[in-house]
């Protein structure tokens, strides 16, 4: 057992050799997508009964922590991370009494619970922003947001040439209190969603009582929503010739994006998480240009962990992940931090589709990014269980995205009618958007909604899920050791238990071309085969557990190995 919040305690089963290691170094977290994780009311939209009904799920597979997605009120414009109230529980999820007992059950459990903070921007429909349209030009109501006159003769355009992350112009004209057309508001997401302006301290001080206002309420930690957006360059100029996405890795530096300003609001965060004991913790969602700019956000005295979205967005070639791999250990090691491994979340498809494509050729990040490729999705499920085995292998930190356990493919073909993704209109239907990757979870049963409500459901739920998930349930998927979670559950058992997983270092081991192979100690190997042929094992050692068959002696074509040598 280890100390969790005064009062509660959380257990904890890691080997003797990992007691003292700062949780958050070597933790598996879940991803609870809320609205698609389980319905407990039968609404069609999950909730937090649901999630509680699923709590011994979540700890028998088992993870160390939880993220929930933004529960908060919201009009739901960007599902949720329009938040209109941060201090308050949206009501198709539930109360704030039931959000408290779901955090002290979790704990029962062993499990610590991260929510969702989402500092950049408001819901147009927040307190704030209200006030701010009826206070007028110049008030201090608007100082907390990036209020501009527009340019041109009649100010009829906008104050810059910025544009949203999810298509068109990041400007809003809004109407004044005389009926007349006034100044611009900034949005780098929807016209629901604007900026803060967090060079004013009512703003940061807003934020630090909030983020109390949870940790107080025993939440151990918050991911943090656009962690590289919230501080914008001086004056707000034009970033002329820039390319869109604007925060795309690769690209050239932007005046909205990854500015050095924002450190200075981390190491107030991280005075704040610091005052508690036990000190809480923050992750960073952070779309920057290369591990030298990400590694600035987990310095010692900021954020503990960042995503290494440069690890998700690698293809599936050995080349690309060793070198993924080799520079983002060596980055994080320069700030003392540990990596964060991911390979999906509710922003991107899913990677049994995205390695069921042809790899390298273009980034495969959303569900348009995969049309007219040639798909195997036996050979996608197939690359996704050797994934599964090298993430957590991998030293430092994971994070498993609900479904991917149970080896769910991206749903590729929504009716337009039932997109609920902002992404859709704001693309003027260029775009599908990440639906796809958000249709609710296949619990049980033969048919939708596949137990993910009660029976009796007096709604289905939000978005369909295919007939052919019947053999993707967890029940389906139970008691199968050659299924998707059986591999998961046997892989997090071990990692838990092997003195050797978890935060540490690796030391490749050279292969044939096309495999990787890597030591950590004591005792351990993990061994991925990405080329077309079997290969032979580059070191001896008893297999602790394969992705896919030995065959004979030799390592199978995408599958992974781990050892104990
Ligand atoms: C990142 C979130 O993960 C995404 O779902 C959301 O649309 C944007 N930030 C805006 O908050």
């Amino acid at each position: 057992m280890e100390q969790g919040q005064a009062g509660r305690r959380v257990r904890s089963e890691r080997p003797s050799s990992r007691v003292g290691v700062p949780w958050w170094r070597d933790a598996v977290i879940y991803q609870v997508y809320i609205r698609s994780f389980a319905d407990g009311n039968g609404d069609g939209v999950g909730d937090i009964a649901g999630i509680r009904s699923r709590l011994p799920y979540l700890a028998g597979l088992p993870v160390d922590a939880i993220w929930i997605n933004p529960w908060y009120p919201s009009p739901m414009c960007d599902a949720g991370y329009d938040v209109s109230d941060f201090r308050a529980i949206d009501p198709v999820f539930g109360t704030l009494a039931e959000a408290e007992r779901l955090i002290d059950e979790a704990h029962g459990h062993g499990l610590r619970v991260l929510l969702d903070i989402v500092p950049n921007h408001v819901s147009d429909r927040h307190a704030w922003f209200q006030a701010a349209l009826a206070a007028g030009p110049g008030s201090a109501e608007r100082a907390r947001f990036h209020f501009r006159p527009g340019r041109g003769p009649d100010g009829g355009e906008p104050p810059n040439d910025w544009l949203s992350r999810f298509g068109g112009p990041a400007w809003t004209r809004v109407c004044e209190s005389d009926g007349r057309a006034g100044e611009w508001y900034l949005h780098l997401f929807t016209p629901q969603q604007p900026d803060l302006n967090w060079d004013n301290p009512e703003v940061a001080q807003e934020f630090e009582d909030i983020m109390r206002f949870w940790f107080d309420r025993g939440v151990d930690g918050f991911r943090i929503d656009v962690a590289h957006g919230l501080a914008k360059a001086p004056g707000l100029p034009d970033a002329p010739g820039a390319p869109w996405p604007p925060d795309g890795p690769g690209n050239p530096p932007h005046p909205a994006w990854d500015q050095d300003g924002v450190h200075a609001i981390y190491q107030a965060w991280r005075r704040v998480a610091d005052a508690y004991d036990p000190p809480r913790v923050f992750t960073a969602e952070a779309w920057v240009d290369g591990y030298e700019r990400l590694t600035r956000y987990i310095r010692p005295d900021e954020l503990n962990t960042a995503f290494n979205f440069d690890f998700l967005l690698a293809p599936w070639t050995a080349e690309a992940l060793r070198r993924s791999i080799t520079d983002g250990v060596a980055a994080h090691a320069s700030v003392g931090a540990p990596p964060t491994w991911v390979l999906s979340n509710h922003d991107v498809a899913r990677e049994v589709s995205r390695y069921a494509r042809p790899q390298g050729t273009r980034e495969l990040r959303h569900l348009d990014d995969l049309g007219g490729l040639p798909t195997d999705f036996a050979l996608g499920l197939r690359r996704a269980r050797a994934a599964a085995l090298l993430l957590l292998a991998l030293p430092g930190n994971a994070y498993i995205y609900q479904g991917e356990e149970l080896g769910l493919p991206e749903v590729e073909d929504l009716p337009d009618e039932v997109i609920q993704d902002p992404v859709w209109e704001q693309s003027g239907h260029r775009e599908r958007g990440r639906d796809g990757c958000r249709v609710p979870l296949p619990w049980s049963g033969g048919a939708p909604p596949f137990g993910f409500s009660p029976d009796g459901a007096s709604a289905a739920p939000w978005l369909p899920q295919p007939a052919h998930w019947a053999g993707l349930s967890v029940a389906a998927q139970e008691g199968d050791p050659g299924s998707m979670l059986g591999l998961y559950r046997d892989a997090l058992r071990l990692r838990r238990e092997h003195p050797a997983l978890g935060d540490g270092a690796i030391a490749w081991v050279s292969a044939a071309e096309g495999v990787l192979a890597f030591r950590r100690e004591p005792g351990f190997a993990c061994v991925v085969n990405l080329s077309e042929e079997a290969q032979d094992l580059p070191l001896s050692g008893e297999v602790l557990m394969s992705s896919a068959p030995l065959e004979g002696e030799r390592i199978a074509s995408d599958s992974a190995v781990w050892l104990a040598v």
